[in-house]
């Protein structure tokens, strides 16, 4: 695989916290224009992997080469402004409880771009539009949301500062089956609706079923070791042990 074909780059790369080395020699692509999964049972690295991605944690050793930066060289202001490329959905929304949904969105607007209260008002509304929540729960607070609704408050949020980059921790934990599906196709429809700009969209999930619906590229994790990345297809077809176990659970 080229270069030009990932947007993420782990190149040997080491975690140490103390005695324990949480991610161990990791060296691998994500590319862009596809959904890649990051699979693994509790415990492998899978968020401190995501942790790099973002340059909140560093690397112990190895680089993290993201859209051709190496993020463990920049300084914290250098790192600040990257992030902008970066949307995240985090578990449990984390939406700010004392903002509506509106003001959620509009946040990361306010803070990060020069844009007219007119301007604001016009993309916010279209992203909450575009992940299907209506103008009169736009204004209302997340206590008053429903779990489902909170989850695509915090996918238009991730959206606001047009990301090259979707990065999601388990999206959909504490979700039914059916609002999971929900979340997973919006997640989905997203993602086809950029590809053109090369967006590249990185879950975390435990959710076996629906990452096989819905991903292109799976990540296997275990014990801080990338065991396998693959396409869905070939990934259902492994003989890896640990990997047969986790997908006949
Ligand atoms: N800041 C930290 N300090 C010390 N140890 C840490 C730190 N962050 C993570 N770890 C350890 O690293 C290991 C991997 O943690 P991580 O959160 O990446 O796992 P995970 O794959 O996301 O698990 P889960 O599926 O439960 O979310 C765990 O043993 C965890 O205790
Ligand atoms: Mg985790």
């Amino acid at each position: 695989m080229t270069n030009d074909q990932c947007s993420i780059e782990f190149k040997h790369v080491t975690k140490k916290f103390g005695a324990a080395t949480v991610l161990d020699d990791v060296n691998f692509g994500i590319k862009k224009d596809k959904i890649t999964t990051v699979l693994g049972f509790s415990g492998a690295g899978k968020t401190t992997l995501m942790k790099h991605i973002l340059g909140l944690t560093m690397p112990t050793s190895g680089d993290v080469v993201v859209l051709g930066t190496a993020i463990n060289h920049i300084g914290e202001l250098e790192l600040r402004e990257f992030r902008r490329n970066f949307g995240m959905v985090f578990q449990y929304a984390a939406l700010f409880d004392f903002l509506t949904s509106f003001e959620n969105v509009a946040f990361p607007l306010r803070e990060f771009t020069k844009m007219s209260e007119e301007q604001i008002t016009d993309k916010v509304m279209g992203l909450l539009v575009s992940v299907g929540i209506s103008k009169e729960a736009a204004y209302r607070l997340p206590s008053e949301l429903s779990g489902g609704m909170r989850k695509r408050v915090g996918l238009a949020r991730g959206l606001a500062l047009d990301p090259h980059i979707m990065l999601y921790d388990e999206p959909t934990s504490g979700l039914d089956p059916i609002t999971t599906h929900m979340v997973y196709d919006l997640m989905r429809e997203t993602h086809y609706n950029n590809v053109h700009n090369g967006f590249t969209s990185v879950i975390i999930s435990h959710d076996i079923h629906a990452t096989l619906k819905y991903s292109d590229e799976i990540v296997f994790m275990e014990n801080g070791h990338v065991v396998e990345h693959l396409d869905v297809e070939s990934f259902k077809k492994s003989e890896n042990p640990v990997i047969r176990r986790f997908l006949e659970l």
